[in-house]
């Protein structure tokens, strides 16, 4: 039993917001943006929420696919962003949908969040529990980034990205490998709530240690670029390996969209055509759990990817958490 891609779709906020129109808020310009990251535009939420956005994303995946809301067994949504805590973002979806034959299930990995809800639903599905699954992954950054810290805000983007995975007796996703390394976390944070229970207020011996922290993206760049190049070689070598194939006979790379010269330095430190990593972070920035799955539904969208060619995705992000996987092609509805 394997598990395989059937159908994709997506959904980004209307509003489109240009890199000058950033420099309106911040002391920055477009040539800066487009020099250090690639990034001209992003969509941003206006009234859009990512229980709004995923749902969209997911019913044109559906749509693409020819089923219907009851012929998923799983959602799993892949966000930082979510509307509440609970009901959780995956819940919504399947109100949204009307389904009412799935688990719902949210989960957090940051910017590799997309990557690791592939991996379980692969899991659930060749250990036969699930038939066909709905992994989402959506994001509103725009809720959590502080848009006076010019390091930050020109980066990010709202939108979400879907696929339909399924079982199937023909091999699809071949691997999936994920890491993690929780002792660098504060390299990218977005913190929780504050705590406003009076007996911890009161046993705080330091009030600061529980004043409200903002709940905004704090990020060290630099640390974070460094990271990123290692976490794309060692996940893109891994599922490679994993899969059996040599990674020259990869079709496309479709990375976390995070910075163009992170793919730039990915490529040329193995020897892999740039041509062969797909971007779209010049009109979204980089959309966190989303930014795969938006970019797998544009080239399906945009080009037929021809049936058994090789795709490896790959994420990482905050926590820290990297990760990617090896797919084959199948015939996309
Ligand atoms: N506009 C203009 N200047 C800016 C700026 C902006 N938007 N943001 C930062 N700068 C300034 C800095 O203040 C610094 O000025 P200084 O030299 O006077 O101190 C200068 O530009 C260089 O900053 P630096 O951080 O060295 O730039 P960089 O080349 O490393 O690029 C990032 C910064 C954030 C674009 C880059 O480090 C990056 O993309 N890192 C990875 C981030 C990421 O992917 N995060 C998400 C992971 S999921």
């Amino acid at each position: 039993m394997f598990s395989r891609i059937v159908a994709t779709g997506s959904s980004v906020p209307e509003l489109e917001v240009g890199n000058d129109e950033l420099a309106g808020l911040v002391d920055t310009s477009d040539e800066w943006i487009v020099t250090r990251t690639g990034m001209s535009r992003r969509h941003i939420a206006t009234t859009d929420t990512t229980s709004s956005l995923a749902a969209a994303a997911a019913r044109k995946a559906l749509d693409a696919a020819g089923l219907s809301a009851d012929d998923i067994d799983l959602i799993m949504v892949a966000t930082v962003t979510p509307d509440n805590f609970t009901p959780t973002v995956s819940c919504q979806v399947q109100a949204a949908l009307g389904n009412t034959a799935a688990t719902c299930l949210d989960l957090w990995a940051g910017c590799s969040g997309f990557v690791y809800s592939l991996r379980v639903a692969d899991s659930m599905i060749r250990a036969g529990g699930v038939h066909r699954a709905l992994i989402i992954g959506a994001e509103t950054l725009s809720r959590v980034v502080d848009w006076t810290d010019r390091n930050t805000c020109v980066l990010f983007g709202d939108g979400a990205g879907a696929v339909v995975l399924e079982a199937s007796d023909e091999p699809g996703v071949l691997a999936c490998v994920t890491r993690s390394d929780g002792s660098r976390g504060n390299v990218l944070r977005i913190p929780g709530l504050a705590n406003s229970n009076p007996w911890a207020i009161k046993a705080a011996s330091d009030a600061d240690a529980i004043a409200p922290p903002p709940s905004v993206i704090s990020m060290d760049g630099q640390e974070v670029f460094r990271f990123a190049v290692g976490a794309i070689q060692w996940s893109l070598e891994e599922s490679a390996r994993i899969a059996g194939i040599d990674i020259s006979s990869i079709y496309r790379i479709i990375p976390h969209q995070a910075n163009n010269r992170i793919i730039d330095a990915v490529a040329s430190r193995m020897g892999i055509e740039r041509d062969v990593f797909y971007t779209n972070l010049q009109r979204f920035g980089n959309t966190s759990a989303a930014s795969i799955p938006l970019a797998l539904d544009e080239l399906n969208r945009a080009e037929s990817i021809p049936v058994g060619a090789y795709l490896a995705l790959v994420g990482f992000g905050g926590g820290l958490t990297w990760g990617g996987s090896v797919i084959r092609w199948a015939q996309t509805a």
